[in-house]
């Protein structure tokens, strides 16, 4: 069976715009297991990273974004199309590198996202293109946390990043490895129990 690919164009449309239970509709698409097709696929409802991106889109523009743990490269390609920019995208799976790459192709961006394997802010790609003005870090609280030296080193002055894939309740875990390090709270946003953080030098 053969899918047909999805475009991005809707990726961070806002269904709705009551400011807490905001839904974002994220269109992906992803590749079969054996990468000869691609699966149309619609996520509903809640994507706190790519509401934290919507909304800096309404506030600023950035040069050089970093998709850190990129996946399905889903918010590199969005950030591809937000800023019309070069995106660096990395991530440590080689799999995922594969299919970020189908997606970014089939999404129209493969001359804009480079994806890249590599694990962390000191992988050889990352250590190229360094700094960024904008990092997007989907991963987890411990590797987040983990991160955080190197996000430091690499964010440009004025740069910010989305950090999410933590919980509400690690929020305070999280930001005590960044706070040293000269990052604080730009804004956070919570949804059934999960955080997205935007981060920037000299925040409390
Ligand atoms: C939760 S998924 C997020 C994927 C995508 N960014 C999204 O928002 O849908 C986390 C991804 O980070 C990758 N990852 C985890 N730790 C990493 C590291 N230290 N360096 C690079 N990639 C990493 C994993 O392989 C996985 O693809």
């Amino acid at each position: 069976m053969r899918y047909e690919p999805a475009p991005l164009g809707l990726l961070m449309e806002c269904e709705n715009s009551t400011s807490e239970g905001r839904q974002a509709r994220c269109l992906a698409s992803r590749a079969s297991p054996d990468r000869r097709s691609h699966r149309p696929v619609v996520i509903r409802g809640t994507c706190l990273p790519g509401l934290a991106l919507d909304r800096l889109a309404r506030q600023r523009d950035f040069v050089r974004p970093l998709d850190l743990g990129c996946g399905s490269g889903i918010l590199a390609i969005a950030m591809a199309k937000l800023w019309a920019v070069p995106v660096l995208a990395i991530d440590n799976d080689p799999q995922a590198v594969a299919v970020a790459r189908d997606n970014a192709a089939i999404n129209g961006v493969a001359g804009r996202v480079a994806v890249a394997i590599g694990g962390g802010y000191g992988s050889a790609a990352a250590r190229r293109a360094a700094p960024f003005d904008l990092v997007a870090a989907n991963i987890l609280a411990r590797p987040l946390r983990r991160l955080a030296p190197g996000l430091a080193r690499s964010l440009a002055p004025g740069g910010c990043a989305i950090l999410s894939g933590l919980l509400d309740d690690q929020v305070d875990w999280v930001m005590a490895a960044h706070r040293p390090l000269g990052l604080g709270l730009i804004e956070r946003r919570s949804l059934a129990g999960w955080a997205v953080l935007v981060v920037g030098w000299g925040k409390a």
